[in-house]
């Protein structure tokens, strides 16, 4: 089929219910699957092979409910060469407004030999037979000698000439172990068209068990395929089948390679299609999955993110809004730079500048250190610890080491910076964070108690940040609050106590009235 802009439309042929669904491990009951057909339908693909119908009675009528209700794509349903076969299938897409019957046999000998106990002359006359009989239900019918990439060329062709002799319109080539190289796979499909005459539309369906689904289909398109068979994600059966998305953004991203060639898809609904199909059949799609990936658009060194800033195709070779990713994202973690820090903050509406952006961005550093990832949580959490501690740095942690148990007396051994000097101390407690306490109260001399101690997670999970809360007073009145923040629990309850103590000392050196300054629980 011609475009208006003279290219040829390749057919996008979707067996994510079929193919896709006979996955190790899925099954998908009629309500999921209705919910996968409508999103398919939406996403713009032109052909649903919605299932197998003989397969079971939740087949058949998962097929049945589809072709009722889905509107848009051709609703296809998959049958053997047995008239039952194609009868059962029939019945379960008659209600769709478009249908076809997609039937298959083997050719390979392997299969003839093993499986089927069929001789060649028996699976010919069987492929002409079911031909025959879906031809009696309608015009819209699909061929596929299964193993075809490990059958014998001149046999294979022979079936194929005699389906498209009694009307198959669609001749399907199917990789169906996974075992075809592109360049191969390409030539097989340029020689079938060779050979086979007649009106007929080349399909591809390759499977992955070399990792090259996507490449064989993207060689069979190039050699003349106008239809491709593909699933969300690239499920199916053992490694999957060949990732829609993927073929379809290759297509879509490289004009100037398939210059004659264009697919029909929303693109922007491919993200929400692969969550969906992620979510119903429990398969999870790896973090680096092309185009659909959660990582597919996330740059975490500061190279690539100070680029992408200036410029997003410095680093990307697609829009993410273009397949419904929304934009970029910027990870921040241990190889991120200051610009891509920066433009964080001030999307959390965060403008910070100078020293405290300098102070901010090295305690990120440290912190990205020991952990993986920092969230938007973590980073205010941070900006904030950061900004109350700025106002004064009488008092400063180089380093805490802490100790306890139950057969050890609590003890904390702590480096600080003293108005500029540095000072060990050490210390026993209650417990570590007590020992930590005390150790810090007799370097600095300040003398009070606690009144409030908070400690909660910013994020959640095992490697989430502490942030400690706490209120202090001391002898002689003055009622400070402090923030801390580490991914150790005693070292961000040591920072929250000497961002405390930092406010009384600044509040003595200024001469402030200490209790207009600062209440209890009020965390700067
Ligand atoms: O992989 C295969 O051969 C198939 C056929 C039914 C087309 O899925
Ligand atoms: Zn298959």
């Amino acid at each position: 089929m011609s475009t208006p802009d003279n290219k040829e439309r390749v057919v996008i042929f979707d067996t994510t219910l079929r193919d896709g669904e006979q996955s190790p491990g899925i099954s998908l009951d009629v309500a999921e699957k209705l919910e996968i057909a409508a999103q398919l339908a939406r996403l713009g693909v032109d052909y649903i092979e919605a299932g197998f119908p003989i397969a079971s009675q939740g087949d058949f009528e998962a097929v049945h409910a589809i072709a009722s209700s889905i509107e848009g794509p051709v609703i296809c349903g998959l049958s053997r060469t047995a008239h039952k076969d194609i009868d059962r299938c029939w019945e379960a897409i008659e209600p769709a407004a478009k249908r076809r019957i997609h039937t298959f046999i083997a050719t390979s000998p392997t299969h003839m030999e093993h499986k089927l106990k069929m001789s060649p002359e028996q699976v010919l006359a069987e492929a002409v037979s079911a031909v025959k009989r879906a031809r009696e239900y309608t015009d819209d019918v699909e061929f596929s000698p299964e193993d075809a990439s490990r059958s014998d060329f001149v046999f294979m062709c022979e079936v194929l000439q005699a389906v498209v002799d009694h009307g198959a319109g669609t001749l399907n080539i199917p990789d169906t172990v996974g075992f075809a190289t592109p360049v191969e796979w390409a030539q097989r499909i340029a020689d079938i068209r060779k050979r086979v005459s007649g009106d007929y539309v080349i399909s591809t369906h390759c499977h992955n068990d070399l990792g090259l689904a996507v490449a064989n289909s993207l060689a069979a398109i190039d050699a003349g395929a106008r239809q491709v068979e593909c699933t969300i994600n690239g499920i199916g059966e053992r490694a999957g089948n060949a990732a829609m998305e993927e073929i379809v953004m290759a297509i879509n991203t490289r004009p100037d390679i398939y210059s004659n060639v264009e697919v029909s898809i929303r693109t922007e609904e491919l993200a929400r299609s692969s969550q969906m199909v992620s979510r119903l059949t429990g398969y999870p799609v790896q973090f680096n999955k092309a185009v659909v990936g959660r990582n597919a658009f996330a740059h975490e060194a500061g190279i690539h993110q100070h680029g992408v800033l200036n410029e997003r195709t410095t680093y990307e070779i697609m829009d993410p809004a273009a397949v419904g990713q929304g934009e970029s994202k910027l990870v921040l973690g241990k190889h991120s730079g200051r610009a891509a820090f920066k433009d964080r903050l001030a999307k959390l509406g965060v403008p910070i500048q100078g020293d405290a952006l300098n102070a901010a961005f090295t305690r990120f550093k440290e912190l990205a250190d020991r952990k993986i990832q920092l969230t938007d949580a973590d980073l205010e959490a941070l900006v904030h610890e950061e900004i109350g501690g700025q106002a004064e740095h009488a008092y400063e942690l180089v380093s805490v080491e802490a100790r306890g148990g139950s057969t050890t007396t609590p003890s904390a051994d702590l480096v600080l910076e003293i108005n500029g000097e540095t000072l060990e101390v050490s210390s026993d407690g209650d417990g570590m964070i007590d020992a930590c306490c005390t150790a810090i109260k007799n370097a600095t001399g300040v003398e009070g108690h606690l009144t409030d101690y908070l400690v909660t997670s910013v994020t959640g999970g095992v490697d989430a940040l502490a942030d400690v809360t706490l209120s202090f007073e001391s002898d002689d009145g003055v009622k400070v609050a402090g923030r801390g923040l580490s991914t150790d629990v005693v070292e961000a309850s040591a920072r929250a106590f000497l961002s405390a103590l930092n406010k009384i000392a600044r509040i003595r050196s200024s001469g402030e009235d200490p209790n207009a300054v600062e209440r209890p629980g009020h965390i700067g």
